[in-house]
């Protein structure tokens, strides 16, 4: 049984004793609810080498990870404020405040930056794009393996062009999805699974 420094007993969310109960079991622990500690600096270099372990056709590594922490945190989240602000000048000081503590509310975020390419002469974008979703649930089972939480977020500003660029996206990278990394602060409920019979047909 692991101890999280909150007093949280991990198993109740994940049962990690072998691969296929933790496969079984996993499920993220909210960003809105995560404390530090974080991952530690060779626990993310772990996380990272274990999430670009992936299928990948054509081996054309179509994506690359930004990471944000410490004060680091603070200054993309001035960047995704200033352009809500931008975006809708009528809110309230809570809204910016909220919107300025984006990347504040784990202890290390990791932007999966997809650099997929549309004209790869043999290798479709869409093979590209679903290897970076891979990395990014890699990258979830290994951090839950660790007795971290995470969880996997986009949010209005993966979407927003100008906050991309701010960020250091080119102009045809995309964000296949920021994984929030820490220790959960609460236990989370789990959601219904949907039952893989309802979604299979046998041809
Ligand atoms: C590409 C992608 C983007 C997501 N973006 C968000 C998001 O912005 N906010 C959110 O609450 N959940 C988001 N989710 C959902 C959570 O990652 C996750 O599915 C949810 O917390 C339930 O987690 P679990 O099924 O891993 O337990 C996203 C999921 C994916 C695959």
């Amino acid at each position: 049984m692991v101890e999280l420094n909150n007093g949280l007993a991990f198993e109740a969310l994940n049962d990690r004793a072998d691969a296929l109960s933790l496969l079984e079991t996993r499920r993220s622990a909210s960003a809105k609810a995560m404390t530090e500690p974080g991952p530690s600096a060779e626990q993310l270099d772990r996380l990272m080498t274990i999430a670009v372990r992936v299928p990948d056709h054509g081996k054309l590594t179509p994506w690359r990870f930004i990471v944000f922490e410490g004060e680091a945190r603070e200054r993309a989240g001035g960047i995704v404020a200033g352009r809500y602000h931008e975006l809708h000048p009528g809110h309230g000081e809570e809204t910016l405040s909220a919107q300025r503590n984006m990347f504040s509310r784990a202890p290390c975020v990791v932007g999966v930056v997809s650099t997929a390419t549309k004209d790869h002469p043999k290798i479709p974008e869409w093979e590209q794009l679903l290897s970076a979703g891979a990395v990014c649930q890699n990258m979830l089972m290994a951090a839950t393996a660790m007795g971290l939480g995470a969880q996997w977020i986009s949010g209005w500003f993966a979407y927003d062009r100008q906050v991309l660029t701010a960020l250091g996206l080119s102009d045809s990278e995309r964000i296949a999805g920021f994984i929030y990394l820490g220790t959960p602060a609460q236990l989370q409920d789990d959601r219904p699974r949907p039952e893989p019979a309802s979604l299979t047909t046998r041809f």
